[in-house]
Parts: C-alpha cells; structure tokens; sequence
C-alpha cells in the first residue's frame, strides 16, 4: 500500500469532473486500498479520488468512532434526498478550514463494490453529509463554494500563502488541524 497525495484548494485540479468507472480490477482494489491508508494516515473520514488526482469516480468514508467502519463506494449516486441539517465541515484539501454547510439530512445512495456489484443504502446524520461532500468533490466541487465570496477570498489567500498550490505530501508530518476533515 502507499500513501498518495492531496490536492490543496484552490488547486485547479479539485475542480475536475470525475468519470464513471467501468474497469472492475486488480489495480482498482490496490487505488482503493492506498485511498483508504491516505485517508486514516491524514486522519480523515472521507476522501474522494479527486483529491489524490485520479479521476475515477470513486469515494471512501469512515466517520465511526472506532475507525473500523470503511466503506469504499464506486460511482456513488443518491437517488433520494430529504431535510435538511447544518454541520461544521472540514475537508483534507482545505487543511485548516472548517465552516457551516447545510445539506440534506437524509439520503438513499445507490453505488457499487470494488469487484462491481451494485447496492443500495441510506445514510442520515454525518454519514450523509460526509458522502454528499466526497460525491461534490467527484463533481469538481470544493465545500468552501457554499461559504461568502469573502470568506472564499480569504481561504484562497490564507491556503495559496500556507501550501503556494503544492500538495500536501504522504512524506510530510500530518497537517494540523485535518481531524475529522471529510
Ligand atoms: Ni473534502
């Protein structure tokens, strides 16, 4: 396994659009695998393929307490969504950052395993929210475009002057403050 690199806001590359996988292989279980070790190692609890720069639509998440709950979901989709809950958001491209976003609070999710088979599940409450932030960033979207134009300028600055557009490296010492960044 390997740790990978993540892509720091406002890094054009977050802004790309994700493809639908349809190679169901070998090399797909190991990206997954290195994904999640990336993921656990920032800590975090979700990451998209996006930002590690691979445009497979592919996410994985963890939000349990015991770090022992991952779920690795291949062209996620939500087919349903319903309410609406506020929750303070962070992400691991945007080390540092962590601001209200509002979203659903309830959505039925339809996706495949690595291997290719289809399911169907619901989430509510932080597994909601942690999967509809990883699929916006399979859609080239960041968490900070719901905040001010203000508040975006001043993340651009602050990030631009902090990591000057370089990926935050497997190499380097954990970033601060990445606790629990989706
Ligand atoms: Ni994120």
């Amino acid at each position: 396994m390997a740790l990978l690199d993540i892509l720091v806001y406002p890094d054009p590359r977050l802004r790309r659009k994700a493809s639908e996988v349809s190679v169901f292989d070998e090399g797909l279980e190991q990206f997954a695998a290195d994904m999640a070790e990336t993921m656990y190692h920032a800590p975090g609890v979700g990451l998209a393929a996006v930002q590690v720069n691979d445009l497979r639509r592919l996410i994985c998440v963890d939000v349990s307490e015991n770090r022992d709950d991952l779920r690795v979901l291949v062209n996620p989709r939500i087919v349903e969504k319903d309410g609406q809950q506020e929750y303070e958001e962070g992400c691991l491209s945007v080390p540092g950052v962590y601001a209200s976003v509002t979203r659903a609070e309830h959505i039925r999710v339809q996706a495949q395993t690595i291997s290719g088979e289809p399911f169907e599940f619901e989430a509510e409450g932080l597994l909601a929210v942690c999967i509809q932030h990883e699929i916006d960033h399979l859609d080239g979207k960041v968490f900070v475009d719901y905040l001010s134009r203000l508040k975006q300028d001043r993340i651009r600055k602050r990030l631009v002057k902090e990591y000057n557009g370089q990926p935050i490296s497997a190499s380097d010492p954990a970033p601060a403050a990445s606790q629990g960044a989706l």
